[in-house]
């Protein structure tokens, strides 16, 4: 059954979800206040890098599913559900900046004003634990002149897409937690998905607040688990006999208690989720009294291993002044530009510190990292200009292309073959075999022989 639907705010989830509504085939309203973004979506043009997403952009908009409109109010009169993915960026101070949503209920309430028909919300956007029913729902209410659970539907809605993966990640989620503010609205979305999703998807209901925890639950828990196996790698690095993190993730990853996912050592997480729902978190936490010790550890883990890239290759390098070193690699993980709190951003500070001659390389986010640099380091088009006369070279993300070369596309172009694999990508033997090898994870000891 196709439904009439608007999205509001089209940032990487909202745009998503909107193509991924619409391509199934809902009738999708889309909204964005940034007038360029909104412009570049309206000519079926992504204003970022998600595998398939320019092209269900197209096809949807070519197939008059997906209508990108110029103003809340048409939105939502031209629908019955909203689906509500503004940003909610973090302050300096670690708390949530809630303007964007705080505006935009402002905007939904006035339109629901003139609605007769029920009309559900479902706020979708990152809020901390009580925001949805003490900030949005009064909002919604006092422009309104409506009551929730009553004239409008209110729930809060989850999203669990990993970049790179996103357009998968909606149409087959591991899971659909619904916040419900009553029971009615719980039960017009749960349908709803009933109807979008073409497999059987667990739905779990709860109250508000408890699914805005389970958010941040979530995330805290996969960002500690990065965590862990980077303290785990740091430990087998300094040990005198051969041991490989890698071997003790797969091993320790056998266990059903523990599970295989979100094991793999590297530089740290990064990426505009992690970061921000972690400092959300301790920051919400500490308001309210508690000092949430484990998540603060999980934060400076995660700074330290970014740092110690860099203290690699100077314990082998010495000085780095005027040193070429090459960087693999630019954005938070494969398979998208972004670059936001990238692990490539904190060593290429680090690098341009210590005085070394920073060369760059990405598939896909030479240009965002060139917004954050500038003309500080060099940037190559390709991976063979970017490696060639380098005296050392760091992995930082894992790209396929990466993955194919071999320790002689090293030595060939490198002045001093001396390669760090931040991902753990190469096959330490063979690499350590021929030419100046490290790794995040390996004791030293396995790499020289
Ligand atoms: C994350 C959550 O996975 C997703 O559910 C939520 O909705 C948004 O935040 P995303 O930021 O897109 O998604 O990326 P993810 O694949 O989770 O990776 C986050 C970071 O962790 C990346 O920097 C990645 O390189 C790193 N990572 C991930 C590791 O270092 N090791 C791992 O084993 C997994």
């Amino acid at each position: 059954m196709s439904r009439n639907i608007s999205v509001i705010g089209l940032g990487h989830v909202g745009l998503c979800t909107a193509v991924c509504l619409a391509d199934r085939p809902n009738k999708v309203k889309a909204f964005e206040i940034d007038e360029s973004k909104m412009k570049l979506i309206g000519e079926g043009v992504s204003p970022f890098y998600e595998p398939q997403l320019e092209m269900l952009l197209r096809k949807t908009i070519r197939e008059g599913n997906l209508q990108v409109i110029s103003g809340i109010e048409k939105a939502i009169l031209g629908s019955d559900i909203s689906f509500v993915t503004v940003g909610t960026p973090i302050l300096p101070d670690g708390k949530l900046d809630t303007s964007f949503i705080r505006a935009c209920g402002e905007q939904i309430g006035k339109a629901l004003q003139k609605k007769e028909s029920f009309h559900l919300i479902v706020v979708k956007s990152t809020v901390v634990p009580g925001s949805t029913e003490r900030v949005v729902k009064p909002i919604l209410e006092r422009h309104s002149g409506k009551k929730a659970g009553t004239d409008f539907g209110l729930v809060f809605n989850p999203e669990f897409l990993r970049e790179g993966s996103a357009i998968h990640d909606i149409l087959h989620p591991s899971r659909i937690i619904i916040g419900e503010y009553d029971e009615h609205s719980g039960e017009t979305l749960e349908t709803f998905y009933e109807e979008f999703h073409r497999e059987r998807i667990q739905v779990l209901r709860t109250n508000l607040a408890t699914a805005e925890m389970i958010k941040y639950a979530s995330n805290a828990l996969l960002a500690t688990k990065i965590s862990f196996i980077n303290e785990m790698a740091n430990i087998c690095e300094r040990l005198s006999e051969r041991v490989d993190v890698v071997e003790v993730a797969q091993a320790i990853g056998m266990d059903p208690r523990i599970g295989p996912h979100f094991l793999q050592a590297g530089l740290g997480w990064g990426g505009s989720c992690f970061p921000k729902d972690i400092t959300a978190l301790i920051t919400f936490s500490e308001k309210m009294g508690y000092n949430p010790r484990i998540l603060e550890a999980v934060v400076l883990v995660n700074l330290e291993q970014t740092k110690r890239a860099v203290d690699i290759v100077k314990e082998e390098m010495g000085n780095l002044k005027g040193k070429k070193i090459s960087i693999l690699g630019l954005s938070f993980k494969p398979n998208t530009d972004d670059v936001r709190n990238a692990p490539s951003l904190r060593i290429i500070e680090r690098l341009i510190h210590e005085g070394a001659e920073v060369c760059v390389y990405d598939p896909a986010a030479l240009n965002n990292t060139r917004r954050v640099f500038g003309t500080k380091i060099k940037y190559f088009p390709s991976l063979a200009e970017c490696i060639d006369n380098a005296d050392s070279c760091i992995l930082v993300t894992e790209w396929e292309e990466f993955k194919k070369l071999s320790p002689e596309d090293y030595i060939r172009s490198m002045r001093n073959p001396f390669l760090f694999d931040g991902r753990r990508i190469y096959k330490a033997d063979e690499f350590s075999a021929r030419i100046k090898f490290l790794a995040v994870g390996l004791s030293k000891m396995r790499s020289k022989t």
